[in-house]
């Protein structure tokens, strides 16, 4: 059976949002309150849901607890970014460290030293890195890296790609050129000697968790070198998918590659890496070197949370993440057959997307099907006490037990339930 738009019945979802309002009236009045003082209530635009988000009072190993007093299992973890789950304990230890001596200074210092050779160490692609604030930050130097390399402005996403909230990756950029997504033939068409770089993710993160083809991402490497532009894999997301990053088990190359997420260890970070020759052109020991300031680059101590968090992350942890990850997407989708609500996950390593009906999910067009069943899924899991994102993305962290996954296979159980019955 194939489930048209509009399979989840109106009454169900009503029911459901009203639950949801109910029991969360903290929440509620907090959001009024901050709709005073932020357009819209929020400061990120991810974090907004109809008809209120959830507040979040704080969050401790897998567990979140609301201003409400409800507990849920995070499954979101900040969009990828706490590998090791709320306020890991040694996470908590560096920083606390660092608050005692000292978070920041004017001077480079050893802790960012430290985290740049552990990234060196693990990442075959970088020989040399530059640390920013955010993973938007970083792809904004790296293109800036790339029109200086270059000498062209031009630059080539994918449709449905993110590389974070700046300009030029942002929509409507002159100098953007969008390629179809898994669309080979294009890469001939839209690549010419304009483009400074092509930018790819391994998987689309924000675009629906959609594994991009291996055999694509290198054609277009390919594409890239044959008419002289970098190609650069944005591994803000998948860094944590395997032991090296997902550009070297996917047998690509870069000439930079974005990091972020997991190597600030919760705290904002981001950093450009990749060939010795590219990365110099910032090194201000040379007199026409290309400027990359930034207060708070190199921080002590997310460079010190970074260091604990991929030190951490071993390669046995990647591999049992990746495993449960694997159970987990199965036991969705057979969940969601065996109640009459049906569900497809797709899935890179331990990033996971569940997507409300039957149909394959191949593209990022296809992770936008459903939306209100995607809404109501969202909250129905909310009830059942399992955080996760409105759009279905949901990720693990080395701090959930067996006994909160099995909780987190029961919740999607009962909210198959709810939204079937
Ligand atoms: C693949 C990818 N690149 C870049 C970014 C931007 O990173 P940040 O949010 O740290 O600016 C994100 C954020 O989600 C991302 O998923």
């Amino acid at each position: 059976m194939t489930f048209s738009p509009g399979f989840l019945s109106p009454q169900v979802r009503e029911r459901i949002e009203a639950e949801y309002r109910s029991r969360r009236p903290h929440s509620r009045d907090m959001f009024a309150r901050s709709q005073r003082s932020f357009p819209g209530g929020e400061t990120r635009s991810v974090t907004h849901y109809d008809p209120f988000p959830t507040v979040i009072d704080h969050g401790a190993g897998s567990h979140l607890f609301d201003v409400d007093g409800i507990e849920y299992i995070d499954l979101v973890n900040n969009y990828t970014s706490l590998i090791h789950g709320n306020a890991y304990p040694p996470i908590a230890e560096a920083i606390s460290a660092a608050a005692v001596t000292g978070t920041v200074f004017p001077s480079m210092h050893l802790s960012q030293l430290r985290l740049a050779e552990e990234i060196i160490a693990r990442v075959p692609a970088v020989d040399m890195v530059r640390l920013t604030n955010s993973g938007s930050e970083a792809a904004a130097l790296a293109l800036r890296i790339a029109r200086r390399a270059t000498g062209r402005r031009a630059l080539v996403t994918v449709s449905g790609g993110y590389h974070g909230a700046v300009p030029p990756f942002t929509e409507g950029e002159p100098k953007t050129r969008t390629l179809p997504f898994g669309d080979s033939a294009a890469l001939s068409d839209m690549l010419d000697d304009h483009v400074a770089a092509v930018f790819m993710e391994p998987f689309l993160g924000a675009g629906g968790v959609i594994p991009q083809d291996p055999g694509y991402l290198r054609a277009a490497q390919e594409a890239a070198h044959r008419v002289g532009a970098l190609f650069v894999v944005d591994e803000v997301q998948s860094l944590r998918n395997s032991p090296h990053g997902e550009a070297a088990r996917l047998s690509l190359d870069p000439d930079l590659v974005l990091m972020a997420k997991i190597i600030g260890g919760g705290l904002p970070i981001g950093a450009v890496g990749g060939r010795r020759e590219l990365l110099e052109l910032t090194a201000a020991t040379r007199p026409e070197h290309l400027e990359h300031a930034g207060t708070f680059n190199g921080h002590v101590a997310t460079a010190a949370a970074g260091l604990v968090s991929l030190q951490h992350l071993t390669t046995a942890a990647i591999s049992e993440l990746n495993a449960h990850a694997q159970h987990l997407a199965e036991h969705i989708e057979a969940a969601g057959a065996d109640r009459g609500f049906p569900l497809v996950v797709t899935r890179s390593g331990s990033i996971l997307n569940v997507h409300p009906g039957d149909a394959p999910v191949t593209s990022p067009a296809d992770a936008h099907r459903f939306p209100p069943e995607r809404a109501a899924l969202h909250l129905a899991l909310l009830l059942e006490g399992i955080y996760t994102t409105p759009r279905g993305m949901i990720n693990l962290s080395t701090a959930l037990s067996e006994d909160d996954l099995s909780a987190v296979y029961r919740g999607y159980d009962r909210a198959c339930e709810r939204l079937a019955s």
